[in-house]
């Protein structure tokens, strides 16, 4: 099946901290991989080296049949690499509308903002509408994004990232904080994406979620890959349980 994103050798150092230790990762178009692991594992750092906030010490990053290790962050959005943050990023003081305009302003340095929101004007508010009605709560576009709940603002996030068109899009801890009801809503989103042929890399500790949802789960523990594959392998994996899940609750 087809791979949208595959990490080779990826290393990465902070100091006396190894938190990618030789990382093989891959992520096929439409599918959820999982990304699990303890607190301080390197979920998070994977992801920033993926979208390019953090440069890799060595190995590579391949996306999308391109080598995009030396990429810059933006350009890395631009070509498709979508994200949201274990805490939700906004402009607090601005609107709601203007927050997720941002997600597609993504393209007006492509020029095809006027494609976007002229000619294809209506195409913008038609998946903006389809979108809201999958998370199930109103807004008022004009309030500051503050204004609003946590889990609504975290589902916003997902949506502001799917309104970018992404080919893989990364999704840090979207289940923390968020009620059983939303959580179920961010699932619709996530299989939104996956009927989009989105690669999507998810970061989450519920392992109900991790386990109804993923293809296939990765296993970090000190940066390094202890496990990598399906849901039924991972959960039954001495390394797994001795290094994560037997200490959960
Ligand atoms: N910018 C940074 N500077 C220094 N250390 C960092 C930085 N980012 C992450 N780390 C360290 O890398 C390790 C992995 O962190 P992180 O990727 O946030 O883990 P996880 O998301 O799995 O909880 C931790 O030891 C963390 O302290
Ligand atoms: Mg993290």
């Amino acid at each position: 099946m087809g791979l949208i994103l595959e990490l080779n050798n990826v290393n990465k150092r902070f100091g006396g901290v190894v938190a990618a230790n030789n990382v093989n990762f891959e992520v096929e178009k439409g599918k959820i991989k999982g990304l699990i692991g303890p607190n301080g594992a390197g979920k998070t750092t994977l992801l920033n080296l993926i979208s390019g906030i953090y440069d890799v010490d060595d190995g590579k990053i391949i996306f999308d049949g391109q080598d995009v290790t030396n990429v810059p962050a933006h350009k890395r959005a631009r070509m498709g690499i979508g994200r949201t943050f274990q805490t939700p990023r906004f402009l607090d003081r601005s609107s709601i509308e203007d927050n997720l305009k941002l997600g597609t302003d993504l393209f007006d340095q492509m020029g095809y903002i006027n494609s976007f929101f002229g000619k294809k004007g209506s195409d913008y508010q038609h998946e903006l509408e389809d979108l809201m009605e999958i998370v199930g709560f109103e807004v008022n576009w004009d309030d500051e994004i503050s204004s609003i709940p946590y889990g609504q603002r975290k589902m916003l996030e997902i949506v502001r990232c799917l309104l970018s068109y992404p080919k893989v899009m990364l999704v840090d801890e979207p289940a923390a904080g968020l009620n059983k009801m939303e959580i179920e809503r961010v699932v619709d989103l996530l299989n939104l994406g996956i009927s989009r042929d989105i690669g999507i890399v998810l970061i989450e500790h519920r392992m109900d979620l991790v386990m109804s949802v993923c293809s296939s789960i990765t296993v970090l523990n000190f940066g390094q890959v202890i496990c990598d594959s399906i849901p039924e392998e991972v959960v039954n994996n001495e390394e797994v349980i001795e290094a994560y899940l037997g200490r959960q609750d």
